[in-house]
């Protein structure tokens, strides 16, 4: 499926020729650019995670166990959720962690035809990822012939203490080298510090100075985008630890991530 007006209506295709520039020059020299976008933006972020928040409270959706895998085919047209919780549960390099994960369907096809924000929300990051990357702007989307796939996932870190350590993401960077596809991560939090939680959250460490900068939206930055090379370090410090461990959507972390994974058949 061809899609038009690739970053409409958030970046204009002028804004964005001078965007790239600064965005890639940025990362190569501190491993992150942060993404200031406009107050419509930030809508489609606050509307994507009180979906999310419906989404996880309807029952239908069954959790997996930690380590259950799937395949692009097995979320053509549904959700995948498991929660992730201590260090060897991911296909790659054990990283302690404890949050739930639910990865959004992958068939474009199914995604065109739902009037979701989040899908919305997470075309748009694949599509700025693709152009960054100098992808065709609909990468991912057809895994058969392109052998990867768009993993659009969104992370829920629970108050109480959810949390990823510190890392490199080590397994799919290697994967791409060999292709020539580069790894970078474009991602949005959904929630907003000192809103949705208050302590801890999404971070990276800035490559120039080795300062940890916290990446997520703010109060006072309401609608950014975060775009990092995942092989710079980065993690989520313990959300709001003060408070009782919950899984309950009223309070959290969210973040979506639109990453680029190998196509197995
Ligand atoms: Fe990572």
């Amino acid at each position: 499926m061809k899609i038009t007006s690739p970053l409409d209506p958030y970046i204009s295709k002028s804004q964005f020729k001078d965007l790239k520039s600064e965005i890639l020059t940025t990362i190569k020299k501190k491993g992150y650019y942060i993404l200031q976008m406009d107050h419509s933006f930030g809508e489609l972020l606050d509307s994507s995670l009180n979906e999310y928040r419906r989404l996880i409270t309807d029952k239908k959706y069954r959790i997996n166990p930690s380590t259950s895998s799937f395949r692009w085919e097995d979320i053509k047209e549904n959700y995948f959720t498991k929660y992730s919780i201590g260090s060897t549960n991911g296909g790659g390099y054990p990283i302690a962690q404890l949050l739930k994960t639910t990865y959004l369907p992958s068939s474009i096809e199914f995604l065109s035809k739902s009037k979701s924000n989040i899908f919305k929300l997470s075309r748009f990051l694949v599509i700025l990822r693709n152009l960054l990357s100098d992808l065709p702007i609909s990468f991912g989307y057809s895994p058969k012939t392109e052998k990867f796939w768009n993993a659009s996932r969104i992370h829920h870190y629970p108050v109480g203490g959810g949390f990823m350590s510190r890392h490199l993401d080590e397994k799919f960077p290697e994967i791409m080298k060999s292709s020539m596809i580069p790894f970078l991560q474009v991602s949005v939090s959904l929630s907003i510090r000192s809103r949705d939680y208050f302590q801890g959250g999404g971070y990276v460490i800035d490559k120039q100075n080795k300062n940890q900068i916290f990446t997520d939206r703010t109060l006072e930055s309401p609608s950014s985008i975060t775009i990092f090379d995942g092989s710079g370090l980065h993690g989520v410090q313990e959300v709001d630890p003060s408070e009782v461990f919950t899984f309950e959507p009223i309070k959290m972390r969210a973040a979506l991530f639109a990453s680029t994974y190998p196509f197995i058949s």
